[in-house]
């Protein structure tokens, strides 16, 4: 198949060029968006990536174009308009886990990183002070940690917790009974969050989670709690939660998702003036940590990625069942 690639870098090509199964791949570094979907005309199929823009408008471009598959290069699906791909017979593929560890084993560096400031010890000693003034952490093991969300990447960072000693209190309307069976504790969201120290996101953003952690929310935490979120940007409402920032309601914030990063995120702006004031005070704090979405990006992510996308593409092609296709929800 004939298949334009958005929002490459070189590591994306190396590995989709080293896991090719014999189709014709053509890169672009582009995001897709209605500004570059006529970039698709002549391919059979798309692939894409978290910050792509596969809206109705743009799909209705992209069925004009003759696309008739979308393949997605990662798990979440909200950047797509499924109803309308439905409607338009193109079929959504993904790649439901590529090795949940990695981004489980991320936010738990985050953790470990905003609680015991081995980043500013680092620069701290390679300027010759030795002092330990404010580089005081407290112990995780024994600590309340809030898991929302107990799929594949929450399932693999509840065993990492598990190993540290926390007391985890999960959220999720689809209790995993394997976890409960083995001890897992689940509880109403409002149970989850009450007095957890650390709250950690891994649901998926649709109508229900957007903007789960709000004002609101965030009083039931406790006071100076850390919030870590490695899932999507949308599941919180930034600014309320650079409000609860300032007044110490929050007292860590790790992000590895932000909800406006697609024009950031990727993106080398070291030169540039940020124009997003949000990122710009959150960059500010001395207790946030952001990560630039790389919560997936290890050698074994990267590969399984690059595998599952061929084997999608080769069902498709060989119309054999699609076991990774998305559909909209009924
Ligand atoms: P998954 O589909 O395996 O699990 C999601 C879980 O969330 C399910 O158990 C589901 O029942 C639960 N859930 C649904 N709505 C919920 C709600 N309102 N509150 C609490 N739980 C809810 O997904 P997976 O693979 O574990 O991914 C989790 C998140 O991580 C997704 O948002 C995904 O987009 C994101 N992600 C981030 C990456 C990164 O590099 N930072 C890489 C891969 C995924």
């Amino acid at each position: 198949m004939r298949i334009a690639v958005f929002s490459t870098y070189r590591y994306d090509q190396d590995f989709l060029e080293r896991f090719n199964t014999g189709h014709e791949l053509t890169f672009f570094s582009a995001a897709l968006n209605e500004l570059t979907v006529s970039l698709t005309e002549g391919y059979d199929a798309i692939c894409i990536f978290v910050n792509d823009i596969a809206n109705a408008a743009v799909l209705e471009k992209l069925a004009e174009n003759g696309i008739k598959l979308i393949v997605l290069r990662c798990a979440g699906y909200n950047n797509v308009d499924l109803l309308a791909a439905e409607r338009l017979n193109i079929q959504v593929l993904r790649v439901p886990a590529y090795s949940p560890e990695a981004i489980a084993e991320h936010a738990m560096a985050m953790i470990l990183t905003l609680n015991r400031k081995t980043h500013k010890a680092y620069n701290r000693i390679r300027e010759g002070n030795f002092s330990l003034e404010k580089l005081m952490g407290f112990n995780l093991f024994g600590c309340k940690v809030a898991l929302i969300g107990t799929g594949n990447i929450g399932k693999a960072f509840y065993k990492i917790l598990k190993g540290f000693g926390c007391r985890v209190v999960a959220y999720d309307p689809f209790p995993d009974q394997e976890l409960q069976a083995g001890g897992l504790h689940y509880d109403s969201l409002v149970n989850a969050l009450h007095d957890a120290e650390i709250v950690s996101l891994h649901c998926p953003l649709n109508a229900e989670s957007l903007h789960m952690v709000n004002a609101e929310s965030l009083k039931l935490f406790k006071k100076g709690a850390m919030l870590i979120n490695t899932s999507r940007g949308g599941l919180i409402q930034t600014a309320e939660v650079i409000e609860a920032l300032k007044s110490g309601q929050l007292g860590y914030l790790g992000l590895d998702v932000y909800e406006q990063e697609s024009s950031l995120f990727f993106h080398d702006r070291s030169e540039d003036v940020i124009q997003d004031d949000l990122i710009a005070r959150l960059i500010s704090f001395p207790n946030v940590l952001i990560t630039s979405h790389q919560g997936f990006f290890t050698n074994e992510a990267m590969e399984q990625i690059a595998t599952v996308t061929f084997e999608n593409v080769d069902a498709f092609a060989a119309q054999k069942v699609l076991v990774n296709q998305v559909i909209a929800p009924r």
